[in-house]
C-alpha cells in the first residue's frame, strides 16, 4: 500500500474529466487500497481519483462515525435525484482549511460497480448523499468551490497559492 499525494487546488489536474474503468482488475484494486489509505490517512470522508491525479472513475468513501465502513463506486452513475436539495457545508482534501455551503440534492441513487466488479444501486441520503455529489464532480473536474460566488472563489485562490508558496519556502 502507498500514501499519495492529493493535488491541491488551483492546480488545473483537478478539471480533467475522468475516463470509465475498462477493467475492475489487480490494477484498480491496488488503486482502490492506495486511495483508501490515502483518505483515512488524511482523515477526509471521501477522495476522487481525480485528486490523486488519475483520471478514472474511481471514488472511495466512509462517512461512519468509526471510520471502519469503506464505500467503493468505480463508474458511478446517478440514477435518481430528489425533488428536494438543501444548502451544506462541505470541506474538501483538495482545498484544506475552507468550509462553504453547497446547495446538493437531499438524496441520490447511484448506480457502480464495487471492488470486485459487482454492480449495484446504493441510496443515499444525509452525508452521504452529499458526499457521493460532491466526489462525482472531481470526476467531472469540478471542485465544491466552483460553486460559490467568483469573490469568495478567487479569495480562496489566493489563499491556497500563498500558503503552498510558504510550504515551498
Ligand atoms: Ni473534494
Amino acid at each position: 500500500m502507498a500514501l499519495l499525494p492529493i493535488l491541491c487546488y488551483p492546480d488545473p489536474k483537478l478539471h480533467k474529466v475522468a475516463k470509465p474503468v475498462v477493467a475492475v482488475d489487480a490494477r484498480i484494486q491496488s488503486l482502490v487500497r492506495d486511495m483508501l489509505e490515502t483518505m483515512y490517512e488524511a482523515k477526509g470522508i471521501g477522495l476522487a481519483a481525480t485528486q490523486i491525479d488519475v483520471h478514472e472513475r474511481v471514488i472511495v468513501m466512509d462517512v461512519s462515525e468509526d471510520r471502519d465502513q469503506p464505500l467503493v463506486l468505480i463508474n458511478p452513475e446517478l440514477v435518481w435525484t430528489s425533488p428536494t436539495r438543501h444548502i451544506n457545508e462541505e470541506g474538501c482534501l483538495s482545498v484544506p482549511g475552507i468550509y462553504d455551503g453547497v446547495e446538493r440534492f437531499d438524496a441520490v441513487h447511484v448506480t457502480a460497480l464495487d471492488d470486485r466488479g459487482q454492480s449495484r444501486t446504493i441510496e443515499a441520503e444525509e452525508l452521504l448523499a452529499v458526499c457521493i455529489q460532491h466526489e462525482m464532480d472531481h470526476l467531472m473536474g469540478k471542485v465544491f468551490v466552483e460553486y460559490l460566488s467568483p469573490l469568495k472563489r478567487n479569495r480562496i485562490k489566493t489563499k491556497m497559492i500563498k500558503a503552498k508558496r510558504e510550504e515551498e519556502r
